[in-house]
């Protein structure tokens, strides 16, 4: 399928779909978008010296890098696994170019090494970080009961990917994740927040990013 690279209402570039009209990111902005769902409503969230996460949809990395560069902050030892059924290539990466965003300068090296790393092994990029990619499709991947104290869901939207939103994966999600696990997404549809509801999930609709009024937190209690 068709991809090509766009720019956002924050500076930040994402991927665009014109086939399917999608984007990877919020077009209101990439980076204030990640930050806001998966950092300021997951990460800040967890109160664990060490944790894991798992990511559905490593794409861009944008959410990963992030992250890393928050364990480096506060010290938090992470496992981090993403999963990416269709890997964005070095050309794709390369025309984002968020290893320019100021905020990332000093971890450039990190970011390479992101996608550099090879699939289907844990690699240690830093002393907190260490990445686990998944070259898989999400209706092949097992995940192990209690694995996960996070899930960052960052699925295409159900408009164009439905499958990925309904009862059984969420299902799946659900049992991946460890008691008081947290998973969040940027969607807010009813639908979702009701199939999250019925699989097990204590769901609550926060504030959205610039540009959404709501998304969804759910806690595995
Ligand atoms: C909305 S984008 C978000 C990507 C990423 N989180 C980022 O910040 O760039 C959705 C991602 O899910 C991946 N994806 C789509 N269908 C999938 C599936 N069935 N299994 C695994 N990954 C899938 C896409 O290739 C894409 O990278």
């Amino acid at each position: 399928m068709k991809r090509e690279i766009i720019e956002t209402n924050d500076g930040s570039k994402t991927i665009h779909l014109p086939e399917l009209n999608e984007s990877y990111h919020s077009t209101h902005g990439a980076l204030q978008e990640a930050k806001h769902v998966f950092i300021k409503s997951g990460w800040d969230e967890l109160n664990l010296d060490s944790c894991a996460i798992l990511e559905i949809g490593f794409g861009s990395g944008l959410n990963a890098i992030l992250t890393l560069m928050n364990s480096q902050q506060v010290k938090r030892n992470v496992h981090y696994t993403g999963l990416e059924a269709f890997p964005v290539s070095g050309e794709e990466i390369e025309a984002l170019g968020y290893s320019e965003i100021e905020d990332f300068s000093a971890f450039k090296n990190e970011y390479a090494l992101l996608h550099s790393s090879p699939w289907g092994k844990d690699v240690q990029i830093t002393e907190y970080f260490t990445l686990l990619k998944l070259e898989q499709e999400m209706k092949d991947f097992s995940p192990k009961a209690g694995a996960y104290d996070l899930i960052y869901f960052d699925a295409f939207g159900p408009r164009v990917q439905p499958e990925m939103w309904e009862k059984e994966i969420l299902q799946k999600m659900y049992t991946a994740l460890a008691p008081n696990g947290i998973f969040v997404t940027y969607c807010a549809k009813g639908e979702v927040r009701r199939n999250l509801i019925s699989v097990g999930f204590e769901v609550e609709k926060i504030p959205g990013p610039p540009g959404k009024r709501e998304m969804l937190r759910g806690v595995r209690k």
